[in-house]
């Protein structure tokens, strides 16, 4: 038994406007898109509910219902799955939310940016540490997922926990970027979080990934920043704050993160899903030969 507070609550901001997906995003949330057969949302989730998170939160929008509807139980439709013998379907739409996770969730009345997604979820989630699951960032993981990964290192310090990946030298200002130290124990600590830097001025190539491990304490934080600014609220910001209270390191998670919230690494996510799927896979390859024959 750790000796911290154990993680129990996640959130999922879902409210964003997906622009880079419209139009398929104009009434679809983007993290109900499917990779093979599984929205982006349900992957996140089952990550979370691995970690040993037991509540999930969804901040989404007014318009958005279906990411609600698709955690929501389905009578009907699992009473018809039975009475047709497809047992297997029946036992994956069941499953969607295991019988010992709960789920909650909020409204972003306007899409203000991720930091004030994530202070709407304040009330639900109190005081305690808890997680923050980006869908549209995809990890498939060859052993643990991230957030279990992620979670160990928090039960092993008690400090926050960032998903981080190296990225290429061109591309940090596409990124929040952590400068990092390592410290005696051989984990690698943040001493400084910037939003988006230009290539000559960013402190590092690690950038942050759409996993984080938070203290409570984050959502007054959050309130401080919000105060301070007109437009979009980032969550770096109240992170970079912060840091002068509360150890948060850089976990390089051991998997492999597909940027689903582009079109470029969803479809690779879904190239890279389909591919390793049993029924599919001889399919896709024999379609990738002979692309040009008609099947
Ligand atoms: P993105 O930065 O990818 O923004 O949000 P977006 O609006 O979803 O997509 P584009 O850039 O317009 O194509 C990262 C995550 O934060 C959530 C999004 O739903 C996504 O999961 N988010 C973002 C909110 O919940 N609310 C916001 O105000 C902004």
């Amino acid at each position: 038994m750790s000796e911290f507070p154990p993680i129990r609550k996640a959130v999922f901001p879902v409210a964003g406007l997906g622009t880079r997906f419209l139009p398929a995003t104009k009434s679809i949330p983007k993290e109900m898109l499917p990779i093979v057969d599984k929205p982006l949302i349900q992957y996140a989730v089952e990550e979370a509910v691995e970690a040993g998170i037991d509540t999930i939160i969804f901040v989404t929008s007014p318009k958005k219902r279906a990411i609600l509807d698709h955690f929501d139980s389905d009578v009907k439709l699992q009473s018809s799955l039975l009475a047709q013998g497809k047992h297997d379907l029946y036992e994956r739409i069941a499953e969607i939310v295991p019988a010992h996770v709960s789920t909650d969730y909020v409204i972003q009345k306007e899409a203000l940016g991720l930091g004030h997604a994530v202070w709407c979820a304040r009330q639900q989630v109190g005081d305690e540490p808890f997680a923050v699951l980006l869908a549209d960032d995809l990890i498939r993981a060859p052993q643990s997922g991230c957030m279990k990964q992620m979670v160990d290192e928090y039960y092993a310090t008690g400090a926050g926990v960032i998903g981080v990946q190296q990225i290429p030298a061109s591309m940090t200002d596409q990124y929040g970027i952590v400068a990092v130290e390592k410290n005696s124990d051989g984990r690698d600590y943040i001493r400084a979080i910037v939003e988006k830097p230009a290539p000559e001025v960013a402190p590092s190539n690690l950038g942050v990934v759409g996993r984080y491990i938070l203290p409570g304490e984050i959502f007054r934080l959050l309130e401080l920043v919000r105060a301070g600014v007109g437009g979009e609220i980032q969550l770096t910001d109240a992170i970079a704050i912060q840091l002068a209270t509360w150890p948060l390191m850089a976990h390089a998670f051991d998997g492999v993160r597909y940027d689903c919230g582009s079109r470029k690494g969803f479809i690779r996510a879904t190239l890279s899903y389909a591919l390793e799927h049993d029924e599919l896979r001889e399919d896709l390859l024999a379609f990738f030969k002979n692309a040009n024959e008609v099947n």
